[in-house]
């Protein structure tokens, strides 16, 4: 049986520690009957509360691309995060490129991430706008010209369509299937995560595909009855 990998990103949210615990949890008494790897990604301050066990892993958000950190007000480094016991970080989220996060920027992250240890999962994804204009794959392509170029090796992408988070408007399957051979056209060897507008009724047709290894969730992920029929896969 196929295991998959089902990341929660939980974004901004809860607001209080005590609700994070609550769900934490929650999962953490769930997640002992899956086969898949659950990874919560919850914000930097609470990762400092849960500890990693068996199916289930810590992951961040982002991190600063100083492996070491130093000078940078506000960042966290790869290394903290790594001597923390995280495991994954998520990078290049189309709300952070939203907020000028370049390919450059997220590559020296990568190279960083990957130097400590940390497994990395890569946000790729077209805007509406891009989408409308048949630029997917070019646009695609572009956001992993330096994973290319550089043969960046056991990379797990993160195919979100802008135009599907948090849209209850997901990408279709079939043409997820086109996206989903595309990217293993480039290599074959990515592990790819599909994620926007992923729920407890629609994630079954997703994880069905040859392709596919996995799920990216948000909002989905902090609603403990949804988040708990996922989980099974
Ligand atoms: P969503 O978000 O599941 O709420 O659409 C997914 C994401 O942004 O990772």
């Amino acid at each position: 049986m196929k295991k998959y990998l089902i990341v929660a990103n939980w974004k901004c949210n809860p607001q209080t520690l005590k609700e994070a615990e609550k769900i934490f949890n929650f999962i953490k008494n769930k997640v002992k009957k899956t086969k898949n790897e659950i990874v919560i990604c919850p914000p930097f301050i609470y990762l400092l509360k849960f500890k990693n066990s068996k199916n289930l892993k810590l992951g961040a958000q982002n991190c600063h691309f100083s492996k070491n950190g130093g000078a940078f007000t506000g960042e966290i480094s790869p290394l903290m995060l790594k001597n923390l016991g995280v495991k994954y970080v998520i990078l290049g989220h189309s709300e952070r490129r939203a907020l000028g996060e370049s390919d450059e920027i997220i590559f020296k992250k990568i190279i960083s991430a990957q130097k400590v240890g940390l497994n990395v999962i890569l946000c790729i994804g077209e805007t509406l706008k891009e989408k409308k204009a048949n630029k997917t794959f070019k646009i695609l392509k572009k956001q992993l010209n330096f994973i290319i170029k550089n043969d960046i090796k056991n990379i797990i992408l993160a195919y979100e369509p802008v135009w599907a988070i948090g849209t209850n408007n997901p990408c279709k399957p079939d043409d997820l299937k086109n996206v989903l051979i595309f990217l293993k056209g480039i290599n074959k060897n990515f592990k790819i995560l599909y994620g926007g507008s992923i729920d407890s009724k629609n994630f079954r047709e997703y994880l069905k595909l040859k392709e596919i290894n996995g799920l990216l969730i948000g909002s989905a992920s902090i609603n403990i009855e949804e988040f708990r029929k996922i989980i099974y896969g």
